[in-house]
């Protein structure tokens, strides 16, 4: 079947990567220099939390739901609802906006984006939403339908020499992971203080720790990995956890990703079998 992101729209995965891309874009725009971003899988952009695909799993009610309804401390968080708060301002209280709704609501004009989603369809609903949202972003996404792994390599390096990159692929594929240790080093080699972004499933540890293993060998960039996880970590079919490859963090995006994320966890319900990390995967070279 084909992958349909309703039906997991704002889960406790979505909230925890969405919380990460816009810490991510706050830390680049640090700096006054506009930067590229780009969303290798863009999905359609807006969701309807009330839809009856979106209320068959109820996954935003664990996810997106319960921490709007809580008051956090740490700033990316907050950052996060508000971000949210701003789209539905103009797509109405049941929506949930995605990666490249939340993007263009806070990029600056200096900044670019595009996004890329294989599915026409889909492309076209993500244009839509766009466009729902025009007012809000400075500057226009590009939305294109294609292979978001051959346009991520084609794009770089970008021309303002700064890029931002989410990869948030469905996995349903048996090749993706395969996919992903081809593109990040060719991505790399042709832009190689790209900041990359890949969200990954936590459904077995032992899984994704063997894939991780394969893209410690891989990568000579400094790489982070984030891992959050709600349920234990021993089913192959249910997610259980959310995972963040971040190569080329920028400064202390560790510290503070430590932070937030352990208080996401408590407020989205964690109990004796949840947990968070944050570790090097490939530590800064001197
Ligand atoms: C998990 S969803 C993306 C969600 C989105 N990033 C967000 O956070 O709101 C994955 C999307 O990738 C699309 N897709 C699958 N294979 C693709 C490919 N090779 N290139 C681009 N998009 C792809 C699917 O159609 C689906 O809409």
């Amino acid at each position: 079947m084909q992958y349909r992101h309703s039906f997991h729209a704002g889960n406790f995965a979505d909230v925890h990567k969405h919380v990460a891309l816009l810490a991510l874009i706050a830390s680049l725009q640090r700096k006054a220099k506009g930067f590229f971003y780009l969303d290798t899988h863009g999905g359609g952009g807006l969701y309807d939390l009330r839809s009856e695909e979106a209320r068959r799993g109820a996954e935003a009610q664990h996810g997106y739901e319960r921490l709007a309804a809580t008051t956090p401390r740490s700033a990316e968080i907050d950052a996060y609802l508000a971000a949210v708060a701003r789209v539905r301002a103009l797509t109405g209280a049941g929506t949930y906006p995605g990666s490249p709704l939340l993007a263009a609501a806070s990029l600056r004009e200096q900044d670019r984006a595009t996004s890329i989603e294989f599915v026409s369809q889909e492309s076209r609903h993500l244009q839509r939403s766009l466009d729902a949202i025009a007012a809000l972003a400075p500057v226009a996404t590009r939305v294109e339908c294609g292979d978001g792994y051959e346009r991520l390599v084609a794009l770089m390096p970008p021309k303002e020499r700064r890029a931002l990159v989410l990869i948030d692929p469905p996995y349903e594929a048996a090749d993706e992971y395969n996919r992903i240790l081809a593109v990040l080093p060719e991505a790399l080699r042709r832009f190689d203080s790209c900041v990359i972004a890949v969200w990954f499933p936590i459904k077995r540890q032992r899984d994704a720790d063997l894939w991780l293993a394969k893209v410690t060998r891989l990568l000579e960039q400094p790489t982070l990995c984030a891992q959050l996880w709600l349920h234990p970590r021993d089913s192959a079919v249910a997610l259980n956890g959310s995972g963040l490859l971040i190569v080329n963090p920028p400064w202390q995006t560790d510290v503070r990703l430590a932070l937030w994320q352990e208080e996401l966890r408590e407020l989205l319900g964690g109990d004796g079998n949840s947990g968070s990390e944050v570790k090097w995967l490939v530590n800064e070279r001197t």
